[in-house]
């Protein structure tokens, strides 16, 4: 018997002052798109921004469904519109952010499960990393390198050969 050892870096900064300009934008507009958020039954509004390779960026946010299975999440509703958007470009970096509106936001939150596995297959699809950039409305913020090293040991369509 071996053990692999599986493990990745998360780097935390205490607030959004210390990160570079470009990161400072698209977290700034994370934060803003969180009003676009379609979250009446959890008050959990979710917004992500994507800085794309071609210099535009492209917004998404979780959007609900009185039949709460159809909800989707912020990051899922992104990776569609930029899939349809800019097909084939690489996406550099997704800032996410949320606005608890009944309680703090004043910490990274980090995608659910169905959410890393449409990252990790986005980052295979156009073969680019996805740098990940993680915050509340205020508070500390994790950056990622490689959205894939959320999900280790993932099912992937490699899987299939
Ligand atoms: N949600 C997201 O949009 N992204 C996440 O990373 C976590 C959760 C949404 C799903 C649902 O609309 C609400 O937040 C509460 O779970």
């Amino acid at each position: 018997m071996t053990k692999k050892d599986i493990h990745f870096s998360v780097a935390v900064y205490s607030s959004i002052e210390e990160l570079v300009p470009a990161d400072v934008a698209l977290l700034v507009s994370a934060r803003e798109v969180t009003r676009n958020a379609y979250a009446p039954y959890s008050k959990f509004l979710v917004g992500a921004v994507a800085a794309l390779a071609n210099g535009e960026t492209v917004n998404g946010t979780n959007q609900e469904n009185a039949s709460y299975p159809v909800g989707i999440c912020a990051e899922r509703v992104l990776l569609s519109c930029i899939a349809t958007q800019h097909p084939g470009i690489a996406v550099n970096t997704i800032a996410i952010s949320y606005n608890n509106v009944n309680g703090e936001s004043d910490h990274p939150i980090s995608p659910c499960g169905i959410c890393r596995q449409s990252l990790a297959e986005y980052e295979e699809r156009v073969n680019h990393p996805i740098r990940i950039i993680l915050s509340g409305m205020s508070g500390e913020v994790y950056i990622i390198e490689k959205a894939s090293q959320l999900l280790p040991l993932s099912f992937s369509a490699n899987d299939f050969g």
